[in-house]
């Protein structure tokens, strides 16, 4: 059902340094920081030849990753993202197999305008999964 690792998402204390950290350390292809204020994140994208990685950096009140933040003050690993075809299915064979969907279950909009819904941690081997259609 999963396709390709869309992205790995990292959050990060000091989105300046992480940048420098991929562009000039690892020599990769880093974006500008883009503020999505819906997603109360701040975003950087790594592009690599296979896939991306996300540095998140909290944005405004109430943002989603402050506590992780707060938990993991020198950043971490938040989310892996695979691709599927189509979300409502991948999402209705989930539940048949019993994973927990976080949210209302229903597909919000991620932050490449595509429909997402993340997967309890406790479900995949302690790791936050979100699905993104593509
Ligand atoms: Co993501």
């Amino acid at each position: 059902m999963i396709g390709k690792l869309n992205h790995v998402a990292i959050v990060v204390p000091d989105l300046a340094a992480a940048s420098a950290i991929y562009r000039d350390t690892l020599g990769a292809d880093v974006s500008a920081p883009e503020d999505l204020p819906d997603h109360g994140v701040t975003t950087v994208f790594v592009n690599l030849p296979n896939t991306k990685i996300e540095l998140l950096h909290p944005l405004g009140e109430g943002s989603p990753i402050a506590k992780f933040l707060q938990r993991n003050p020198a950043g971490g690993m938040h989310h892996l993202c695979y691709e599927v075809a189509d979300i409502l299915a991948a999402r209705d064979h989930l539940l048949v197999q019993g994973a927990r969907v976080l949210g209302d279950g229903e597909p919000r909009t991620g932050a490449h305008g595509k429909p997402v819904l993340f997967l309890h941690p406790k479900d995949f081997c302690g790791t936050l999964l979100e699905i993104e259609e593509i």
